[in-house]
């Protein structure tokens, strides 16, 4: 159900949990002033109760009373990069950030959505913390129509159109006296490297160790479908292709974008892995043939993650 802004507003600081757009993603927003919206939201998506939340502010100042003394270069990043992708996980003051939220963690997550109408909603609110508007394991939405098919359509969705970026923020955590990179995301590691000085290490999940972020121990942007990547694509057999505009195969197409345009297939992925499962498609082939930089590694490691179903 589509809501007003103001409606958006009185649900979530009457303990309500209520789907808000980002310019990454929709997120499932609930008031960090309010336990039970937020254990609602684990309970809905079927989350996880140790994989913490990001939560969504209007700008620096709202983090300083929750978090302990910021590690270097923490201001310059937020203001290149705030509003926008881009969540820091910093020194959480326990006493202040609820459990939940961190998911027992001594660090909290941040972020600044670049969104009109969000950054509307939390003057409103106050804090928001929002993980991604989809069941656990399942493609994140960037339409209302998402949300509507895996929560329902009485779900109330403020509507602020499509996602424009189209994936999750980049999640930068300053450990071992680096900033480093534990999820890839809608900005790229280079975009880093004038302020760091260098380009952050990308962190994989530490087989064994506790991992720096805790969402890359699970099974992310999946589909029903069976997805193969692959550099070559077969001439014949079963399935389609989830390939490129302006290239030419011989199984039937279902185009991401051209081959010119990361930001184009990356604002238009999880629409297309939700829509095999739309038309009941059983089987695609992915072409991966594209480069291996920029904002084409957050979109292979999406398709990596979406095709271990
Ligand atoms: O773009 C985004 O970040 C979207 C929009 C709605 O803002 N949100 C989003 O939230 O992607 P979610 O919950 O789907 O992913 C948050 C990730 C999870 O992998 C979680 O483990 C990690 O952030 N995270 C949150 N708090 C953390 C912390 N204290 N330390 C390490 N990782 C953390
Ligand atoms: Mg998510």
């Amino acid at each position: 159900m589509r809501i007003s802004l103001e409606k958006a507003a009185d649900l979530l600081k009457s303990g309500h949990v209520v789907a808000v757009p980002t310019e990454t993603v929709y997120g499932l927003g609930a008031s960090l002033y309010h336990p039970e919206a937020i254990k609602e939201i684990f309970k809905i998506k079927g989350r996880p109760p140790n994989n913490p939340l990001i939560i969504h502010v209007t700008g620096l100042s709202d983090i300083l009373p929750l978090t302990k003394a910021l590690p270097p270069k923490t201001a310059e990043l937020t203001h290149a990069f705030w509003p926008g992708p881009l969540t820091l996980v910093l020194p959480a003051i326990e006493e202040l950030v609820p459990f939940d939220v961190r998911a027992g963690l001594p660090t909290v997550a941040f972020r600044v959505p670049n969104h009109p109408l969000a950054l509307e909603l939390l003057r409103i609110t106050g804090p928001l913390v929002m993980p991604s508007a989809n069941k656990s394991g399942k493609p994140s939405s960037t339409l209302p129509e998402h949300i509507e098919e895996d929560f329902g359509e009485s779900f109330p969705i403020l509507d602020g159109g499509v996602s424009k970026k189209g994936l999750e923020s980049t999640i930068l955590i300053y450990h071992e006296q680096k900033w480093r990179i534990i999820r890839l995301g809608a900005l790229p590691p280079e975009s880093f490297a004038s302020i760091l000085g260098v380009v952050p290490q990308v962190e994989g999940v530490l087989e064994g160790n506790t991992p720096l972020c805790p969402g890359q121990f699970y099974r992310h942007y999946a589909p029903l479908a069976k997805l193969v990547l692959a550099k070559e694509i077969p001439k014949d057999g079963s399935g389609v292709v989830l390939g490129f505009s302006d290239r030419s195969y011989s199984l039937p197409l279902i185009p991401l974008g051209p081959t010119d345009s990361p930001e184009i297939v990356a604002q238009n992925l999880y629409a297309n892995l939700r829509l095999l499962d739309q038309k009941g498609i059983s089987y695609a082939w992915v072409d991966v043939d594209f480069p291996r930089d920029g904002l084409w590694l957050t979109i292979l490691e999406r398709l990596k993650k979406a095709s271990l179903n």
